[in-house]
């Protein structure tokens, strides 16, 4: 039997509203089509204001839509934020978190990072947590320790944590900022000592839950299959290739 893989297209802000909505309609048959004969798992994550329309047009299909970021409370004067409460009301079943390019925009570090999964997993969402490292600190040999660090406050607030529902399966997803839309992939060996490492992690830190791994960076039709050989990645989180129905289902074939 095929490996039943997750692929997380972050649309990331390339779509406007009218857009995402032609997309989603253009390619519905398609898409429908493609996670059922495959049986992938296929989520979509457009901007904030396209998840409810998105989540009522794929009701009752196998494809799973997701948010790009949440806010670290849960209610109150927090202007601009979006709670993880509404997400869940709207159909909204998985959410990006410490995307670096989030990271960057706004002031998320890796505490808010934690405190922001722990409320999507009380409100019944995935959490699919970013983490990697700068060319520099890859360069410098830097990238377990970096790692590490970033982990730390969520393994620590999920740790003590005891509720964390088996379905849900948070998703960590190694994406080294260097690879991220450079077209310039890890080599095999560099994501087998990554990956054999964040299994063995985390299995130690937080052994009671059940984790799926992702790697994003540069995903396309044709590096896909050299990242496959690594059979602890569990999914893909894909940006600029996850704009263009043909190449989703190269990847996802
Ligand atoms: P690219 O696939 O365009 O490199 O983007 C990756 C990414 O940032 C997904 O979250």
């Amino acid at each position: 039997m095929n490996k039943r893989y997750l692929f997380v297209n972050n649309w990331k802000m390339n779509l406007s509203f009218n857009e995402t909505i032609e997309f989603a309609t253009n390619n519905y048959d398609r898409l429908v089509e493609l996670a059922t004969k495959t049986e992938q798992k296929i989520i979509l994550c457009p901007s904030t204001e396209s998840i409810y329309p998105l989540a009522q047009i794929f009701k009752e299909t196998p494809i799973s839509i997701g948010a790009q970021t949440v806010s670290r409370h849960t209610h109150g004067a927090f202007t601009g934020q979006v709670a993880p409460q509404s997400l869940q009301e709207i159909g909204c079943t998985h959410c990006i978190i410490g995307h670096s390019e989030t990271k960057k925009e706004f002031t998320e570090n890796d505490k808010c990072i934690a405190q922001k999964c722990v409320h999507l997993l009380d409100y019944d969402i995935t959490p699919i947590i970013c983490i990697g490292e700068t060319e520099q600190e890859n360069k410098s040999e830097k990238t377990l320790g970096v790692l590490e660090s970033q982990l730390a406050p969520l393994l620590n607030a999920l740790n003590t944590k005891t509720t964390v529902r088996p379905y849900l399966e948070p998703c960590i997803a190694y994406e080294p900022i260097w690879s991220i839309g450079t077209g310039n992939t890890p080599n095999i060996a560099h994501l087998d000592t990554i990956f054999t490492w964040l299994t063995e992690h985390i299995g130690k830190h937080a052994p009671n839950i059940s984790w799926k791994l992702l790697y994003g960076g540069s995903i396309n039709p044709e590096s896909i299959s050299l990242i496959k050989k690594i059979s602890k990645i569990d999914g893909f989180l894909v940006g600029g290739a996850g704009l263009d129905f043909q190449k989703i289902e190269k990847i996802v074939k």
